[in-house]
């Protein structure tokens, strides 16, 4: 990935930028009426004289449906995850003092983070408008289902968030909490709906090689050994907002079917070196062949995509930090590298799961979140966390609560309301 350097080049101070948005709006209106008034002629002239003048082709139809009916939320032909952000000072929907479910290392303001302009942003989608998450909307659309957020702490990060948009009205109970934070279920009497954590790092099995006692960082990983304690309690799971990514730049040596087949960053003889991505592409290929296996699987799955870390100078353990305060434009990102790798190989192996999933009856779809998060170097704690074991170092992988994370629920809502009104209609 790029390094960021590009951070110096600073963006423009906010209000400069709301002034520009409102300055093209108007010139955009009087563009528009421009406009409107020569179809409306060249309409008229059509009906008048065209021999035939309704007969729209389907694409015509479209495109005049485009037009002249612009509903609120016109998502149906909407690049969600293609956009930018804008500044919105409405400001987030919950605080420190609102969401009581707040973990410590995500209360960045506590913690002594002092500038406050990453909470003044909101995504925008190019093709329409995303809804700002509503609490009530939410509850109602998953009334009496299970959601479940499967893979790392990153995952969990999400449900952190969507725990503090659902606090605005109810705060859930808190039925299991394993020895760690890494299996956990919360559950939301009023609505019979449950959001359950499911931590795996791989999908598969992966034991870190121990030497005299000593946890190595070396891992062997299994890629035809799925692990079982996501994919048991899977069937059980109505929504699965499935991730996985940072734990796969580490050296891994793979297996199938017992015998070496590449490792991740190391120099072994006979082995062959293979990339992260590698690794990566068949983990996830396993995990969504599973899925589209399973026979009691009933709900839609949807793919997380790689949400990239922003460490400059360094990495986590190097000095690395993220001490930007306000978004990169769409210029100012690059996508290539690694990051964008993941990413790429993961929307591959959604479409490929997608077509499987047309004969097995399976519904996959994305959570595209890439772009818009590689235009976040700002969202992150940084040196801002509770690191009390971990004094000096900067965490720039997980994202700040409130924060530019929570925008993934408002994606996730609008996924799942066009995910109803498709199965409503088919
Ligand atoms: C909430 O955040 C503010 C700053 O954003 C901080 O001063 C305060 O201590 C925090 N309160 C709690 C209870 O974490
Ligand atoms: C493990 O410990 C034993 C005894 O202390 C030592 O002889 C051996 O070399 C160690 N093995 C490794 C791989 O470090
Ligand atoms: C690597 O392969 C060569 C040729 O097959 C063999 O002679 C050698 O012993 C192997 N080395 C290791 C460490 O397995
Ligand atoms: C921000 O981070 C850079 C390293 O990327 C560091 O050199 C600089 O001192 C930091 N600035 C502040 C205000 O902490
Ligand atoms: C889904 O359908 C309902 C009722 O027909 C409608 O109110 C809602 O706006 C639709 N949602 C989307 C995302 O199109």
């Amino acid at each position: 990935m790029k390094s960021s350097s590009s951070a110096l080049a600073s963006l423009e101070p906010l209000h400069y930028h709301h002034k520009r948005e409102r300055y093209v709006n108007k010139e955009r209106l009087g563009l528009f009426l421009l406009w409107l008034l020569g179809a409306t002629t060249v309409f008229s002239l059509f009906i008048l004289y065209a021999p035939r003048p309704f007969k729209f082709s389907p694409r015509q139809e479209l495109n005049a449906r485009k037009v002249y009916i612009k509903p609120k939320h016109d998502y149906e032909n909407c690049d969600l995850f293609n956009g930018r952000w804008i500044p919105d000072l409405s400001g987030p929907l919950y605080t420190n003092w609102t969401c009581s479910t707040i973990p410590d290392s995500k209360k960045c303001g506590k913690h002594g983070r002092k500038d406050v302009d990453y909470l003044n942003w909101r995504w925008k989608p190019y093709e329409c408008e995303l809804q700002k998450f509503d609490a009530k909307n939410f509850l109602s659309i998953i009334q009496g289902k299970t959601i479940a957020f499967i893979g790392d702490s990153v995952a969990r990060n999400q449900m952190e968030s969507l725990l503090c948009l659902l606090s605005q009205e109810q705060t859930p109970i808190d039925i299991y909490k394993g020895s760690n934070d890494r299996f956990r279920t919360w559950y939301f009497p009023s609505h019979d709906f449950t959001i359950k954590v499911l931590w795996t790092t791989f999908f598969v099995i992966a034991e870190e090689r121990i030497i005299n006692g000593t946890y190595t960082g070396v891992y062997d990983m299994h890629l035809d050994r799925l692990d079982k304690k996501w994919a048991e309690k899977l069937p059980g799971v109505d929504y699965a907002i499935i991730s996985n990514g940072h734990w796969f730049f580490r050296p891994i040596y793979l297996y199938e079917r017992g015998s070496v087949i590449g490792c991740v960053y190391c120099d072994a003889e006979n082995i062959s070196n293979v990339s992260p991505g590698f690794a990566l592409q068949k983990a996830f290929r396993r995990a969504l062949k599973y899925i589209n296996a399973c026979k009691e699987c009933r709900g839609l799955y949807i793919v997380r995509t790689f949400s990239p870390a922003h460490f400059k100078d360094g990495s986590w353990n190097t000095g690395g930090r993220c001490n930007r305060t306000s978004p990169f434009t769409e210029n100012q990102i690059h996508l290539g590298g690694t990051e964008w790798e993941f990413r790429t190989i993961q929307a591959k192996e959604i479409e490929r799961a997608k077509k499987k999933g047309e004969k097995t009856g399976k519904r996959f779809e994305a959570l595209d979140v890439t772009k818009a998060m590689l235009m976040r170097p700002d969202g992150h704690p940084d040196l801002h966390w509770n690191n009390e074991f971990m004094r000096g170092y900067s965490d720039c992988v997980h994202w700040c609560l409130p924060g530019p994370i929570d925008a993934w629920n408002d994606l996730l809502t609008t996924v799942l309301m066009k995910e109803d009104n498709l199965s409503v209609h088919n």
